[in-house]
């Protein structure tokens, strides 16, 4: 099972660390082998249960979740989100939470959203032995504060206030960032100057690994979907097609025949 030390060795490698998302056993056993990371991410709450944002994510989702993907990866380090509400409020309330997100899934680590500001609470959960992934830039669970979701780096105010975030998440033990909808230049310098590891989602190449939400990549998603999101396959079509024809079968009376019944002789012609 690959470590966050395994994924912190990551800095600088030749090749880039591959993560993406898996909230279920199924998506899990199919993501296992290729990925160095496994990411219950709270993007769940959207991706799966057609949320408008992350704020609604529970702990009680996150972790029935992250018990299903522990279950089944074999290879993958899996992070848990905590999400928004679980661990802004104080370095108790964090812990709390991510010791039930820890001991009930299983999991080998915490990702939580925030730099500068939550250094106090990440540096307190690496000193319990918790170990962290941090998340800057882009935050999805201040898409209310933030009036949107809208790319970081544009302004000089924006490029130090990333940076100071960056060192703060270093600083503080975490093992690895997520970088998220922030310009190449200001992902790169970044990346240069942290000796963590850089996960870049919409960050560009100059990262350390790359991520991605899993049903945008394959084409499960409906409506919009990011303009950093490569699409990889049309899972969505593929499921109308294939229901499409079952649909067909069934109402032709073509499906069930004499293959996918008990009891029942096949005519065997002479
Ligand atoms: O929740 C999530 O899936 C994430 C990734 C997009 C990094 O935080």
């Amino acid at each position: 099972m690959k470590t966050p030390e395994y994924i912190r060795g990551f800095k600088n490698a030749p090749a880039p660390l591959v993560c993406l998302t898996a909230y279920s056993a199924p998506m899990a056993a199919a993501l296992d082998a290729s990925c160095d990371v496994l990411l219950v991410g709270d993007s769940l709450g959207t991706a799966l249960y057609g949320m408008d944002n992350t704020l609604g994510v529970t702990l009680e989702m996150m972790i029935a979740h992250g018990k299903a993907v522990v279950r089944t990866a074999k290879s993958a380090c899996v992070v848990v989100d905590m999400p928004y509400g679980t661990y802004e409020g104080s370095p108790g309330q964090a812990y709390e939470s991510a010791s039930r997100i820890m001991d009930e899934t299983g999991c080998a680590a915490v990702k939580l959203e925030g730099g500068a500001d939550m250094e106090a609470i990440i540096a307190h959960l690496v000193r319990q032995d918790v170990p962290v992934m941090g998340h800057i830039g882009l935050q999805p669970q201040s898409v209310i504060k933030d009036g949107g979701y809208k790319v970081k780096g544009k302004s000089n105010t924006e490029v130090s206030k990333l940076l100071e975030d960056a060192y703060a998440v270093e600083r503080a033990g975490a093992f690895s960032v997520v970088i998220e909808g922030t310009v190449e230049p200001v992902a790169r310098n970044i990346t240069q100057s942290i000796g963590i590891p850089t996960i870049g989602i919409g960050a560009s190449a100059a990262c350390d690994g790359q991520i991605l939400v899993s049903e945008d990549m394959l084409g499960m998603t409906p409506g919009h979907v990011p303009k950093f999101v490569k699409p990889y396959a049309d899972i969505a079509g593929e499921i109308a097609r294939a229901v499409e024809a079952y649909a067909r079968d069934v109402r032709s009376r073509a499906f069930p025949d004499a293959d996918y019944v008990y009891g029942v002789k096949k005519q065997v012609e002479s």
